[in-house]
């Protein structure tokens, strides 16, 4: 049986770049309160690029660092909630622009989590057999979906795209150990784009809602308990201890979250790699995101072993175990 191997990390955020003075100018927030509640700085936002655009230039960048030939891969898949269409999904359009000839290609809808589930998806595909070459991503254009009247949300989220490259591999572990879940019953907490059905048989009464609405609090409690536990059962699993962990790669919610996962699973904050700082919570991108910029600062090293954990939308959430 092949291991799920990472072997090149790509991202791409679109140029322009929002401050919280910016938005100040917009609605009534201030820059004191959006870093201190959020740990959030600035964020990159579309000029018209749709997240296929995005993906489409990380998954250019991971072909070039890697000199991977496109008609080697056998599958795409990216992880989403701003598709440029319901059809075609993203992850076809990405396979058309690259010339990925030979793969085949799928959406992955898990929001905050849709990384995790999609490399968990890429793992299973490896370990069978069934692909030996696949890319990755996360890619969203949250933007499109953000009520920019709205305070409470409308400083959080924030565009981009990031990849990987998972290869089969018989020299490395590569993921190790999962845990993944849902809990559907609690999924109006965070909704986003719901779809509004008028139609010549039906009057709808209701008020359209395209726009990610979420009760911040609850998605903040459920957050801190949920994912140290999470963490702490794929450790478990693996028999891998903490102090083995080189980092913890989480979704890019709020930097307040991290400290108390920290805090929870009694382990130094300066093990979670953060940079909601520039980039704010761009849902299934952060962790591909967050860990091209760690592959290019140099902080992941081969056989380090490392966390991956998302957790958001569905109610969805969950961690990979992967030594690189
Ligand atoms: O990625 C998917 C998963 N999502 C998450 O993980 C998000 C989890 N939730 C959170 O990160 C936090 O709940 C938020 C950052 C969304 C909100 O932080 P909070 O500490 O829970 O603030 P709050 O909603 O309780 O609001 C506190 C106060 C309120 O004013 P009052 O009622 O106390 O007078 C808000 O109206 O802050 C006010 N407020 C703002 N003030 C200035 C809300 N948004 C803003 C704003 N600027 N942008």
């Amino acid at each position: 049986m092949y291991n799920s191997k990472i072997t090149a990390f790509a991202n791409y955020l679109p140029p322009k770049a929002v401050t919280n003075d910016d938005l100040s100018l917009m609605v009534e927030t201030n820059d004191e309160w959006i870093r201190t509640r959020t740990g959030i700085s600035q964020r990159h936002v579309s000029t018209g690029e749709t997240a296929a655009d995005l993906c489409i230039k990380a998954a250019q960048k991971l072909i070039e660092k890697s000199g991977t030939d496109p008609l080697e891969i056998d599958m795409i898949l990216v992880a989403t909630i701003t598709p440029d269409y319901s059809t075609p999904n993203t992850a076809c359009l990405v396979q058309a622009a690259i010339g990925a000839d030979n793969a085949f290609a799928f959406d992955i809808s898990a929001a905050c989590s849709g990384f995790v589930y999609a490399m968990s998806v890429a793992d299973k595909y490896i370990k069978s057999g069934a692909a030996k070459k696949i890319m990755v991503f996360g890619s969203e254009v949250l933007s499109a979906i953000t009520d920019w009247t709205d305070r409470s949300s409308c400083v959080l989220f924030g565009d981009g795209a990031g990849g990987v490259i998972v290869q089969a591999s018989e020299e490395c572990a590569g993921v190790i150990a999962e845990d993944i879940h849902s809990i559907g019953a609690d999924g109006l907490k965070l909704t986003g784009n719901a779809l509004f059905i008028d139609t010549p048989f039906f009057d709808n009464d209701k008020e359209k809602q395209p726009y990610l609405k979420m009760d911040g609090k609850a998605i903040f409690t459920f957050a801190t308990k949920r994912v140290p536990q999470s963490v702490c059962a794929v450790l478990e699993k693996a028999g891998v201890s903490k102090d083995e962990i080189a980092y913890i790669v989480p979704h890019q919610a709020n930097y307040r979250i991290v400290e108390a996962m920290a805090k929870k699973l009694d382990m130094p904050v300066e093990k979670f790699f953060m940079n909601i700082e520039n980039c704010g919570n761009t849902s299934s991108a952060s962790i591909p995101i967050a860990l091209a910029d760690m592959d290019d600062r140099g902080l992941l090293k081969k056989g380090d072993k490392i966390v991956i954990t998302g957790f958001g939308g569905g109610l969805t959430w969950g961690s990979l175990l992967i030594e690189l």
